[in-house]
């Protein structure tokens, strides 16, 4: 029997969930004998290592808590309610929105992997204003208009984009806000990587970076964000990374020291050569 269902069964706040989320979630659980342990093992260290890189000393952690510093003040300005966090990974900005925000919000994580989504669980603990649910951003197993507020951080570049996108205009309700983040192309950090992919023949020169051929500028993300629907109101670029791969790698410390000095240069004219940007977008009400 599942001990920890993943799940959205009982939420409160967000109704009329499908029956479909309810019944993928429920078939999940980390208590798993058999054959299929070793996989669940592997999901559930992938996870963990990816939440370690949040923590661990170099460019990496710099660039995750810039993120969430910038996301959550854009969903502190935000009127309480719903948030979806789309590709909530190991639920880092779930716990630290649950921390920080003032307001009540109800919040669901949702992610492809369940590993992701058991690692995070784990992380928020019994909560009744959180819930999580399994499924794509590309066809979310979730209501129209259910959210004052859909975040997909981090989880774009794996996806088809816009198809997501449309996804996420979708579940947000008129007038609400939808908060997403894309790696730079243009940066010269992700430019270096190109390289590097290229040099190496390699899918990504990190376990969790996808290739940059899947990157969008911030002009190509406004013109599909527009096309669903989705008016961008702030776009702001971080992480001034400014020691290359692969020296960031090799010399962590000394990589994160730079990169916090630079960060100033994120609010200067040359902020465009941030390695990220994120996107504030607004869903009109109808007749505005
Ligand atoms: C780089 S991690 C970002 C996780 C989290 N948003 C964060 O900022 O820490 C990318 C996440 O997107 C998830 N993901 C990838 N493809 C997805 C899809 N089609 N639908 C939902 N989640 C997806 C992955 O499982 C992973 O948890």
């Amino acid at each position: 029997m599942a001990k920890h269902p993943v799940g959205i069964e009982g939420s409160g706040g967000i109704e009329g969930s499908s029956d479909h989320a309810s019944f993928e979630a429920k078939a999940y659980d980390d208590d798993v004998t058999g054959p299929e342990a070793a996989w669940w093992s592997e999901r559930r260290q992938a996870a963990r290592s990816y939440a370690a890189g949040y923590e661990t000393p170099g460019s990496d952690a710099h660039f995750y808590a810039r993120r969430l510093e910038l996301v959550c003040r854009l969903v502190q300005d935000c009127p309480a309610g719903t948030v979806l966090d789309a590709g909530c990974g190991p639920g880092i900005l779930i716990e630290r929105l649950q921390r920080t925000l003032e307001a009540p919000f109800q919040i669901v994580g949702l992610d492809v992997d369940p590993g992701m989504l058991l690692e995070a669980r784990d992380r928020v603990g019994p909560r009744d204003d959180v819930r999580f649910v399994r499924g794509s951003l590309d066809d979310l197993p979730l209501p129209s208009g259910s959210f004052d507020v859909a975040l997909a951080l981090g989880s774009l570049e794996y996806t088809d984009v816009a198809r997501s996108l449309s996804e996420l205009a979708r579940v947000t309700r008129p007038g609400g806000t939808v908060i997403v983040s894309m790696l730079n192309p243009r940066s010269p950090y992700r430019l270096c990587e190109r390289l590097i992919q290229r040099l190496r023949n390699s899918p990504s020169a990190h376990p969790f970076m996808p290739r940059i051929e899947r990157l969008y500028t911030v002009e190509q993300i406004g013109a599909l964000l527009r096309g669903n629907g989705l008016l961008p109101d702030r776009i702001v670029y971080y992480d001034m990374n400014l020691c290359p791969p692969p020296f960031d790698q090799r010399f962590p410390r000394f990589a994160q020291d730079v990169a916090e000095r630079f960060e100033f240069l994120a609010r200067s004219p040359l902020r465009a050569l941030g390695t990220a940007f994120v996107v504030r977008c607004r869903i009109p009400r109808a007749g505005s």
